[in-house]
């Protein structure tokens, strides 16, 4: 082999041997095989070379550059090996750790007091439906005998996106939405979130829970109403629980009352949980209005019917003796493990 060619080998060579990682042989594959590498010069010498004597160079130069290709080969198996065991070294996982323990939620006392109302009245037959969080005014209020002007409107002064749409500020518009469907007989609850313009304090949130119920059917009763109501308080407050039904007004429904259960904190002798009075307010209620009937195409002379509406929050701070409102809001795990 030509001399000059023999000492670029071996220095090429000495190199490959000397590299530390995958970078410097590259360099080092650059500065030999490289468009302006040491053996690639050597090739272009050949228009130098006498005719006769070119087959043997060229010869020489292919095989000095096989010999660099393979050695370059082979020093990249090699550290590309090294660097594959020092990473599996610096990766070892200990598999006698104790693995990460994956959170489990938790149901919320809202979300719990709900299945709760759920499960009592689907046990007695009714349907669970939904209905909008934004709303017609016509179904939040009109339609519940709430005419434009009503001093209704103003207790439940609530978000308007428009004249005609509203952020609904009670459960009460899923009632017209199903009477107006036409199946009758009706047995629902409407479990949903409302909207009121209030400022936040113990008792009072701008979004809230209510939970409301209808029953539409032939011969339907204030009886009824009674009956259902008190086995739903004492499904939910225990079977010493008795209900009380005021005198009320809603502009829905005709007679209505308020309904109170007897504290189950003292059996009605009076607490501080129910201030002394031995009664707990939790819902309204009431024979549907005939106008609201009509209104949602039912004929009242043949049909009647008895509604509710209860606040979904009083119930889970009633049922769990949970005295802030705003505990509910949180998201506090210290709270809501709890419960
Ligand atoms: N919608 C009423 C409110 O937000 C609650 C209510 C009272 C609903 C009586 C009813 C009912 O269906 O009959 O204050």
């Amino acid at each position: 082999m030509n001399e000059q060619l023999l000492k670029i080998t071996e220095e090429a060579l000495a190199k490959i041997d000397a590299c530390k990682d995958l970078d410097m042989l590259n360099d080092v594959r650059v500065e030999y095989l490289g468009k302006k590498g040491h053996i690639t010069a050597a090739m272009k010498e050949m228009k130098n070379i006498p005719p006769e004597e070119r087959p043997a160079f060229g010869q020489m130069v292919n095989v000095a550059r096989d010999k660099v290709e393979a050695a370059l080969e082979a020093e990249k198996t090699k550290l590309q090996r090294a660097l594959r065991e020092e990473k599996l070294k610096s990766e070892v996982i200990d598999v006698t750790l104790p693995a990460k323990k994956a959170k489990v939620g938790h149901g919320h006392p809202c979300q719990i007091a709900l299945d709760e109302v759920e499960r009592i009245f689907v046990g007695m037959g009714y349907d669970v439906v939904e209905g909008p969080e934004i709303e017609w005014q016509e179904y939040n209020f009109t339609k519940l005998n709430i005419p434009e002007g009503h001093p209704a409107r103003d207790e439940q002064d609530t978000f308007y996106i428009n004249d005609e749409i509203l952020l609904r500020s009670q459960t009460s518009p899923v009632q017209a939405r199903v009477m107006e469907q036409g199946k009758l007989p009706i047995r629902m609850i409407a479990p949903g979130r409302v909207f009121r313009s209030d400022s936040i304090d113990a008792t009072h949130s701008p979004s809230f829970h209510q939970i409301e119920g209808l029953v539409v059917d032939k011969h339907i009763t204030m009886t009824d109403l009674k009956g259902t109501l008190d086995e739903f308080a004492k499904e939910l407050f225990g079977p010493e629980t008795k209900t009380r039904f005021r005198p009320h007004h809603f502009p829905f429904t005709e007679p209505s009352a308020e309904v109170d259960v007897s504290c189950f904190k003292c059996g009605g002798k009076g607490c501080r949980f129910c201030k002394g009075e031995g009664w707990i307010e939790i819902l309204g209620c009431g024979m549907v209005h005939p106008h609201v009937l009509e209104m949602c195409g039912i004929d009242p002379e043949k049909y009647t019917g008895f509604a509710f509406g209860v606040g979904l929050e009083r119930i889970a701070l009633l049922k769990y003796e949970i005295d802030d409102m705003r505990l509910l809001y949180e998201n506090d795990q210290r709270f809501l493990n709890q419960f």
